[in-house]
């Protein structure tokens, strides 16, 4: 809806979500009641599982006050700082500092108080498609200008001559997400290697230093034993961008951080800046008593060989019907060819049946569902039989 009350910058950001706003809120794909149990969900990752052992206890831990600060403001506790900083040594293999780590409330903070910090109005931010549904309206919302560069459709690796000839003087930032939403895609060494190269020439060529924005939101959920190479450890003007809301499956508690590439040149002032901005932002740090719990929830994981196990399933289950679908190397999610053109249409049909996915041009990807592995095993066995019934009927 057009209104003179809303900034044009506003205006374009709601535009670019109502994809997903629509779908979200289309009565069609709403069950009437969650909590019948004939309902299947794979929509979004959200829990449909108990909480992660020892999740609870270690917030409850730290909810009573030790002394008369514990709720104090609160932009970084140093024991919870240098906690995730080991922990992400010993993960990464790289030296992160402590003074390189800033908490957010989640990956969406993080993301926000970097493209408002690196790019002036008007500037471009370049992000893989198909991606996370929220880029292109969280770019829009800073007054900055969307470029969308499409993987390669075959392997879904990122097309590094596509990104190449997209960048400009105005180039900022680019966004890379590994492991990916939607495609399930860990970009390997040799990809993120050529990247950071292309990224150096185009910095030196412009006389500027592009910002690589990693957002590794899923880069502690891996399959088959996989590693996963972060885009830190080849260019030096990364900001690895996390949330614990995948790894630990609770998206309703806000809290992730930044953290600067252990070789990122002008560090201090990144720094200084990226904390106003998470000021300027709207204090966008995780609540005081998920800080002082953070130490003991960064040594806890969702339960990934389940996960896998939920993988191989309905993967296995869909390929022989006769869908083809991919298998993921990390992330949560399984995408799948629908039969028919409009993949809204028969995500449409499916809802019909309670059986709840995300119709593939929410993320870019017409002709596709997305499917959410946070689905529950009992979920993924009353689904196979419906997803047959769909493609035979
Ligand atoms: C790729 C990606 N980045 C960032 C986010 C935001 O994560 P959070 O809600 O935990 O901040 C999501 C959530 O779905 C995501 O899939």
């Amino acid at each position: 809806m057009k209104t003179a009350l809303i900034a044009s910058r506003s205006g374009a950001a709601t535009a670019a979500m109502a994809p997903v706003v629509n779908f979200l809120t289309s009565p069609q794909f709403v069950p009437e009641n969650p909590d019948d149990t004939e309902v299947c969900d794979f929509t979004l990752g959200n829990p449909h599982e108990p909480v992660v052992p020892g999740f609870v206890e270690a917030i409850e831990r730290q909810l009573a006050p030790r002394h008369h600060r514990w709720f104090a403001y609160n932009t970084g506790e140093p024991a919870t700082i240098a906690a995730i900083a080991a922990g992400l040594r010993e993960r990464l293999g790289l030296p992160f500092a402590d003074a390189d780590i800033l908490l957010t409330s989640g990956a969406f903070a993080g993301l926000a108080v970097c493209l408002a910090t690196l790019a002036d109005p008007g500037d471009e931010v370049i992000f893989n498609s198909p991606p996370w549904f929220c880029y292109e309206p969280m770019i829009l919302a800073q007054g900055l200008a969307p470029v969308r560069v499409k993987v390669d459709r075959q392997s879904f690796d990122l097309d590094l001559g596509a990104i190449e000839a997209a960048i400009s003087p105005r180039t900022r930032a680019v966004i890379v997400n590994s492991p990916n939403n939607p495609t399930g895609k860990i970009y390997p060494p040799e990809t993120l290697q050529a990247l950071a190269e292309l990224l150096a020439r185009a910095g030196e060529r412009h006389g500027r230093p592009i910002v690589l924005l990693s957002d590794e939101a899923y880069s502690r959920v891996l399959f088959d034993g996989r590693s996963f190479p972060t885009p830190s450890r080849f260019y030096p003007h990364t900001v690895v961008i996390y949330t614990y809301g995948k790894t630990l499956l609770t998206p309703g508690q806000r809290m992730g951080y930044l953290a600067l590439s252990p070789q990122m040149p002008e560090r201090e002032a990144l720094r200084e800046a990226l904390f106003v901005g998470l000021l300027t932002t709207g204090m966008a740090v995780p609540n005081a008593v998920l800080h002082y719990a953070l130490p003991e929830l960064d040594l806890l994981t969702i339960d990934l060989g389940l996960l896998q196990r939920k993988r191989d399933r309905l993967v296995g289950g869909l390929r022989e019907l006769g869908y083809t679908a991919t298998l993921p190397e990390g992330s949560f999610y399984v995408l799948v060819r629908t039969p028919v053109a409009d993949d809204w249409a028969f995500a449409a049909g499916l809802a019909a049946q309670k059986l709840y996915v995300l119709p593939g041009r929410v993320c870019e990807l017409p002709g596709y569902l997305r499917l959410s592995l946070t689905a529950s095993e009992a979920m993924i066995e009353r689904a196979l039989p419906r997803f047959a019934q769909a493609l035979n009927g």
